[in-house]
């Protein structure tokens, strides 16, 4: 008995091709793109930028944008074609599970709690920057115990945490109206940014655009060496290899387009509206970091930038406490639904493998009254929140985004075996150039893994390795499949 099981693919196609579990085709490409810009645009933005200009590329922070979105978009195309092959709606997991089996899918699983319970937390504690601003524009300062990058324990963010997780409990649904209204407030907010700074720019805050390089104290001490050893890159604050280290850790602002593919079972027009969904959404994020972080260091000399709410902060300097009130409230909003949405994947996500049987499968229930996954929810929103109570952001990001680079390469790798292995199976969207496309996603994500620092890689490894003991321990045993192999 191998540790493989692939008998899963049959089960899955079958499952999925049943029409009870069909979903409605309703979405437009528009649709898509709105979904995708409710979920994208959150912490990456609002907060990174501002650090990331700060401590490792400066002004050049913009053409680390630009990076990470080439990163994104070659994975956003793999993405649409497993989404558009395997009918079930889901994530990287569903796609696995269907596609390779239990392992395999299983490691994507684990993987996929960095992105998205992690993640949640990080936009959680990015939320609570904004809080704070909002409330330092009215006069309350909070003590730097509670909020900010050295905070004992940020409040704020854990009670965000907690009043969505009791709004996911009870089941309240972020209606498409909903969504759209804050789509639009947030898109509002980043406008007000780069038109009303622009009046603001001062064209000496871009010189030097690339700052020289500098060895970092933030990856100093063992990091530096080890990188060097390990991976041949000298980790550097500034200079370009800072431009493409920075870049690794704003791709954090693109996490979320993979949700996006994930609709592609409700989507109308599978193989046009699907790319043409996740690329416009891609592309216009794009276009507005580029343009809002331009706008920002062009107001502040980038060393001043405030590491916590750097687009409102950036107005209160030069004497706009109104803007800097709108934005904090617009950051808020927006920052809510992508916590939510977040939360609402990952409880999704847990729950897939609950009945899948690789957790246990009383976490599976669904809630008698509300009809919500009320036990993973729970389950979630309490990790997230002390999560997000304890650890500093720019750390967390940092694993995310290891973790979502490496479900990228999984999804990347999926589509070439799978060409292999089904050649049959209708792909309602064909990602072009296989396998050269694939491979270069491949490459693209691991090189901006090769530029995280090697405590990222340290974390992401200790839980890598504690998912594959909890395989090996629980659900190899208990899963669905092990009682089919059992029954024979
Ligand atoms: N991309 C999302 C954000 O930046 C997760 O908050």
């Amino acid at each position: 008995m191998g540790i493989w099981r692939t008998k899963a693919v049959e089960r899955s196609l079958l499952d999925a091709q049943k029409s009870e579990h069909r979903l409605h085709r309703s979405l437009s490409a528009l649709d898509l793109a709105v979904f995708g810009i409710g979920v994208i645009v959150g912490t990456g933005i609002f907060v990174l930028t501002g650090r990331v200009a700060r401590e490792n590329a400066g002004p050049a922070v913009a053409i680390s944008f630009v990076i990470a979105a080439v990163v994104c978009g070659l994975a956003a195309i793999c993405y649409a074609e497993l989404a558009s092959t395997v009918p079930v709606a889901g994530s990287a997991y569903t796609f696995s599970y269907a596609t390779a089996g239990e392992f395999p899918a299983w490691i994507i699983g684990w993987d996929l709690m960095l992105e998205l319970a992690l993640g949640a937390a990080v936009v959680a504690v990015g939320w609570s920057g904004y809080f704070a601003s909002l409330l330092a524009t009215l006069g309350v300062e909070l003590p730097a115990s509670m909020v900010g990058e050295k905070a004992i324990l940020n409040i704020p963010a854990m009670v965000i945490v907690a009043v969505l997780t009791a709004v996911l409990t009870v089941g309240v649904k972020l209606s498409a109206r909903i969504n759209l209204v804050i789509v639009l407030v947030k898109l509002s907010v980043i406008l007000l940014v780069i038109v009303a700074g622009l009046f603001f720019v001062d064209t000496a805050n871009y010189t030097p655009f690339v700052p020289p390089a500098q060895p970092t104290p933030a990856v100093s001490g063992l990091a530096a060496p080890l990188i060097q050893v390990l991976f041949g890159i000298t980790p550097v604050a500034f200079g370009w290899l800072g431009v493409v280290s920075a870049a690794a850790i704003v791709f954090f602002a693109y996490i979320g387009f993979d949700v996006v593919a994930t609709a592609a079972e409700e989507t109308r027009n599978p193989q046009r509206d699907l790319p043409i969904g996740i690329i416009v959404s891609l592309a216009a994020c794009t276009a507005l970091y580029v343009a809002v972080s331009l706008v920002v260091v062009g107001m502040r000399p980038y060393r001043e930038l405030n590491p916590d709410a750097p687009l409102a902060d950036a107005f209160r300097a030069v004497g706009q406490p109104v803007f800097a009130t709108v934005i904090s409230i617009g950051a808020l909003a927006g920052l809510t639904t992508v916590v939510m949405i977040l939360m609402m994947g990952q409880s999704r996500v847990l729950f897939a493998m609950s009945r899948d049987g690789l957790l246990p499968e009383r976490l599976a229930r669904v809630h008698p009254e509300y009809r919500t996954p009320y036990r993973t929810t729970l389950l979630i929103g309490t990790v997230t929140a002390v999560l997000a109570g304890l650890i500093p952001l720019s750390e967390l990001a940092e694993l995310v985004n290891i973790g979502t680079l490496f479900a990228f390469m999984g999804v990347a790798a999926g589509v070439i075996v799978l060409r292999r292995t089904r050649p049959d199976l209708h792909r309602a969207f064909r990602t072009p150039y296989v396998p050269l496309l694939p491979i270069l996603s491949c490459l693209a994500s691991l090189y901006l893994m090769l530029n995280l620092p090697v405590e990222t890689w340290i974390r992401f490894s200790v839980w890598m390795v504690i998912g594959l003991f909890v395989y090996r321990w629980y659900g190899y045993r208990h899963s669905r499949l092990a009682a089919d192999e059992a029954r024979g």
